[in-house]
């Protein structure tokens, strides 16, 4: 009730000249992945709000996991502190539905009015959607789940500790002991990071098929933000993870694609009781047997007042050709030393994960995609 599903088709396809929401990325929305126990995204949340349970006992924390995408932008930046002019605002990141609302692009957009309704540990999981560059880690679409818990200001006059230290230290001790829990022995480490709304701030990295995997952001929630909720002299952490990029960790997938198929060679495999803490004799994913690749590459002029971006032309990809699509990859760049011109060209892979493609749909799409090229972005074909 009152879930994602109520979204209205007009509410979100509107002609408004701030709208980027492409048909493509509507339909995801009420999909909510996070929300069927037998999908990987909803085994890898049980399995985390069970940690929940056995740390901090049980429904210490509260779940929400119905919050609606579309919020105002007022709550999916100014509520946690993103200055004015700070790039993730921009219509080539965020997906607009008008100037003031949008698609949110984390779920800490929740935080602030969790706060104000008394919540003092709380966990949010949802979709959240964000432009970006196409490759096997990255989709528009993805789910994020955030945790939040305050330290009373009791909590912090009994402890040897600052309010800061407090919530640092069980921050990261938490986190560390939820990693095992989902992975048991994993390589993990901790970076520096950067976020608006914390201070101290911190990623968590796991080596995953070859490469450092950034799974987490997480800080020391900003006292700006308590004291907006009539916190004061309250400390709090805050942390935000991605379920895609564990769970590919956790089951070995090997292409965020997957969590959208619907072909039973991939859904079979997983079950709501599979999960083995640690992964400890826990079913990994069984890849079935991959199809040929297509690559076509398109070359073309930019046009003179630079208003192209990769993240556009991946959302004119994806919006043609869907989730068929593996990589989109500049390979050539240059500038003509007589004109100034810049030229790009790009590799597109196409891939299905559950059928063989023919040349003749692929020529189609890639046509289809270069007349989209033209018109949308203003591109000169060579
Ligand atoms: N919202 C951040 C992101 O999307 C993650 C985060 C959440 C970081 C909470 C710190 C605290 O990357």
């Amino acid at each position: 009730p009152g879930g994602a599903a109520a979204v209205r088709r007009e509410d979100v396809l509107i002609a408004c000249p701030d709208n980027n929401v492409t048909e493509y990325i509507f339909e995801k929305i009420g999909v909510d992945l996070h929300r069927r126990p037998e999908h990987p995204l909803g085994i890898l949340k049980n399995a985390i709000m069970d940690y929940f349970d056995e740390t901090y006992g049980k429904n210490a924390f509260r779940m929400f996991d119905d919050l609606h995408p579309i919020v105002s932008s007022y709550e999916n930046f100014d509520s946690v502190l993103v200055p004015e002019d700070h790039v993730s605002r921009s219509k080539n990141d965020t997906y607009y539905v008008t100037a003031d609302t949008v698609l949110r692009c984390h779920t800490s957009a929740h935080q602030l009015s969790l706060l104000k309704q008394g919540e003092k540990r709380f966990l949010v999981t949802g979709d959240v959607y964000r432009r970006d560059s196409i490759d096997a880690t990255h989709f528009p679409v993805f789910h994020q789940m955030e945790g939040v818990r305050v330290f009373t200001q009791d909590e912090i006059a009994g402890s040897e500790l600052t309010g800061e230290e407090l919530a640092s230290q069980e921050l990261k001790n938490m986190l560390e002991g939820l990693a095992r829990h989902l992975f048991g022995e994993v390589e993990m480490r901790w970076v520096d990071a950067y976020f608006p709304f914390t201070n101290p701030s911190y990623e968590l990295e796991i080596y995953f098929n070859g490469e450092w995997l950034e799974v987490l952001g997480c800080g020391v929630m900003e006292t700006k933000i308590l004291n907006e909720a009539s916190l004061v002299n309250e400390r709090a952490w805050a942390f935000g993870l991605g379920l895609e990029r564990l769970a590919m960790v956790l089951f070995d997938i090997p292409d965020i694609r997957l969590f959208w198929t619907d072909d039973a060679r991939f859904l079979k495999q997983f079950k709501p009781g599979m999960f083995r803490s640690g992964g400890v004799g826990m079913q990994k994913f069984k890849s079935y047997s991959k199809y040929p690749p297509c690559y076509k590459d398109v070359s073309f002029w930019l046009p003179d007042e630079s208003t192209f971006t990769e993240n556009n032309l991946c959302e004119i990809v994806r919006a043609t050709a869907g989730d068929i699509v593996e990589e989109v990859k500049l390979i050539d760049e240059f500038r003509n030393p007589k004109t100034d011109k810049v030229s790009n060209c790009f590799r597109i892979s196409y891939r299905s994960m559950d059928r063989s493609l023919t040349d003749d749909e692929i020529n189609e799409l890639q046509e289809t995609v270069r007349e989209s090229l033209v018109e949308k972005l203003g591109v000169t074909l060579r």
